[in-house]
């Protein structure tokens, strides 16, 4: 299997090499605590979705104005990306204190009207924890690097000059790719995977583990339903830094993720957090291979309730994708989980392009087809599913031409290195703005007029032009719109839970433009079946004879017996 390294997209851009995979799950019955199996997740990306003060950055309260339009949805869940103090080195996942909300997003008064509104929904809040990392800006670090002998020292990773050069470590987020930076103020080196402004956590000390812990307790004891962790695969280090043999070889993985001491981390972390507040965990990652991803989330070992794993979100390519490929990955992250684990299932997040124009076909003939068919299968696959903020109405990827316009670190940096290891900038460009980050962060499109509705000032990312055809407010009364798509979906998802735990079989695996399967569970048979191309195809399956419609995302299926002729990116699902 392909291995599952966390931001796949940065090593498109900062290295140039890619992989592929995702995830899927279980069976049987599910207990009260195991509410995050039936869950609908829906994710906001906090800066985005909508301003209420007029700064040009979301807030809380704009969250708190949405929570009707939330619920509307009929999703159960919310993930938050981080609300915490920082300096915004990499949009709030360099955090500078972890028990208070930062000032562009309002107050602590704010986040508990949020989640009272979110509980009174029955809406459930997941909360981003970043503890790979901090910022260079927390009080710990400020400590930590003022002298060699402060109580703090350890709570980070350092390598005295005098043993000469530290062993190379690459990171993902340094315009140099060196995960070592110097600090004159103690003549020593710390470590920092991500951006120079992240230092990594030293998780092998206690105390360090502990003020964590005591982090979560304050979060989980305001109400918080469950977390996720951040590039927690890497917390654990092996600091006798044995010597890396490059990015190149296939075996760098092994010198980054599941280091010893990580399952024992995370299994302290479920009893004094998890287990005590019945709270709900999803790692972001999945480990080296599919014995990793099993160990993370075997409910006997008292680790996680889920992982994401990044193989699927990899399989589109600047350039394109096979289909043949997303059904392999999908269907072979769905056998290994078919009897025991459960993961989660996603097409985009914050750190992905916009799904539609990924993995569909954002033309304005082909883009809302393509969306729903998209949700329909995100909506109908087996694994708990995270839909994006705005991909229920169908945004695309937005058309930067300049370095200049991208705001996210990883763009930025990633830029400069390219252009000083002399990389082909006219290809890295036209890559970037298919592939970056910024794309799934544009502001929400709630309507056709000034900033989409997002903002009365001038936003922090510019709203795409495109929000004058895609928005709520349009899609809000159209019975055909993919807004309404969506929501059906999600209630078809929650009146069925064959969908939720039912087994999957993929039916012609070898189909170039079909991708169709079935889902069973007590005696209930669904049948899915999409048409992921811009030409009519026809299909011929047994399992069609006399089998009913249940959701479709054209005004019908034309058919005869087991034969079907599907429009373009139809997708239907049907009671056998
Ligand atoms: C993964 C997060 O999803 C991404 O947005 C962030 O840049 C890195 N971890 C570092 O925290």
């Amino acid at each position: 299997m392909n291995r599952s390294f966390p931001p796949l997209f940065l090593f498109l851009l900062l290295i140039g090499c890619a992989r592929n995979s995702e995830p899927t799950t279980v069976a049987t019955e599910t207990a009260d605590d195991d509410w995050w199996k039936e869950s609908i997740v829906y994710q906001i990306y906090p800066r985005s979705f909508q301003d209420t003060d007029g700064d040009g950055i979301g807030d809380l309260n704009g969250i708190i104005e949405r929570l009707d339009y939330i619920e509307s949805l009929g999703v159960t869940a919310v993930w938050l990306n981080p609300i915490y103090s920082s300096p915004n080195d990499d949009n709030g996942y360099d955090i500078s204190d972890y028990r208070n909300i930062m000032t562009d997003f309002g107050t602590m008064a704010d986040f508990d009207r949020m989640l009272a509104g979110m509980h009174e929904r029955d809406i459930k809040l997941i909360m981003d924890v970043v503890v790979n990392h901090s910022s260079d800006e927390h009080e710990w670090f400020v400590q930590s690097k003022s002298s060699r002998d402060n109580p703090y020292r350890d709570y980070y990773h350092w390598w005295p000059a005098e043993k000469g050069d530290p062993p190379y470590r690459y990171s993902l987020f340094d315009a140099e790719g060196n995960a070592w930076k110097y600090d004159s103020t103690t003549d020593a080196y710390y470590l920092h995977y991500f951006s120079q402004k992240q230092p990594d956590l030293n998780w092998s000390n206690p105390k360090l583990r502990q003020e964590v812990y005591d982090i979560m307790t304050f979060w989980a004891e305001k109400g918080v339903d469950g977390f996720r962790l951040d590039a927690f695969q890497f917390a654990a280090k092996d600091t006798t830094y044995p010597e890396f043999p490059g990015l190149t070889d296939t075996t760098f993985i092994d010198y980054y993720a599941m280091q010893d001491g990580l399952h024992d981390y995370l299994r302290e972390m479920n009893e004094q957090i998890f287990s005590k507040y019945g709270v709900m965990s999803v790692a972001e990652g999945a480990g080296r291979n599919f014995e990793d991803a099993h160990a993370l989330v075997d409910a006997d070992r008292q680790e996680l309730n889920m992982a994401y794993a990044f193989d699927g979100v990899d399989v589109p390519k600047y350039g394109g994708y096979a289909l043949t490929t997303m059904k392999e990955v999908f269907s072979r992250w769905d056998a290994e989980f078919a009897e025991d684990g459960w993961l989660s299932i996603f097409l985009s997040n914050h750190d992905q392009a916009r799904m539609v124009s990924r993995w569909g076909n954002d033309s304005p003939e082909f883009r809302a087809p393509s969306t729903k068919l998209l949700n329909t299968f995100l909506l109908s696959m087996r694994g708990t599913p995270y839909a994006y903020y705005g991909d229920e109405i169908g945004m695309t990827n937005i058309d930067f031409d300049e370095i200049e316009d991208y705001q996210d670190i990883a763009a930025r940096n990633g830029y400069t290195k390219a252009r000083a290891q002399g990389k082909d900038m006219e290809q890295f460009m036209r890559e970037l703005n298919f592939l970056s980050r910024d794309n799934g962060r544009t502001p929400m499109q709630w309507t056709e007029g000034p900033q989409a509705g997002f903002t009365t000032g001038t936003p922090w990312l510019p709203v795409n032009d495109n929000h004058a055809q895609i928005n709520v407010a349009a899609q809000e009364d159209d019975p055909n719109s993919i807004l309404n798509h969506f929501r059906q979906m999600t209630r078809l998802r929650q009146d069925h839970p064959v969908l939720v735990h039912g087994s999957y079989e993929l039916l012609l695996p070898d189909h170039e433009e079909l991708y169709a399967y079935t889902r069973e569970w007590e005696g209930v048979r669904m049948l899915v079946v999409m048409n992921f191309s811009d030409e009519g195809v026809t299909v011929d399956l047994p399992e069609l004879e006399n089998a009913e419609v249940v959701i479709d995302n054209y005004e019908s299926l034309s058919r005869t017996g087991s034969s079907a002729d599907l429009n373009p990116w139809q997708a239907v699902i049907l009671s056998l």
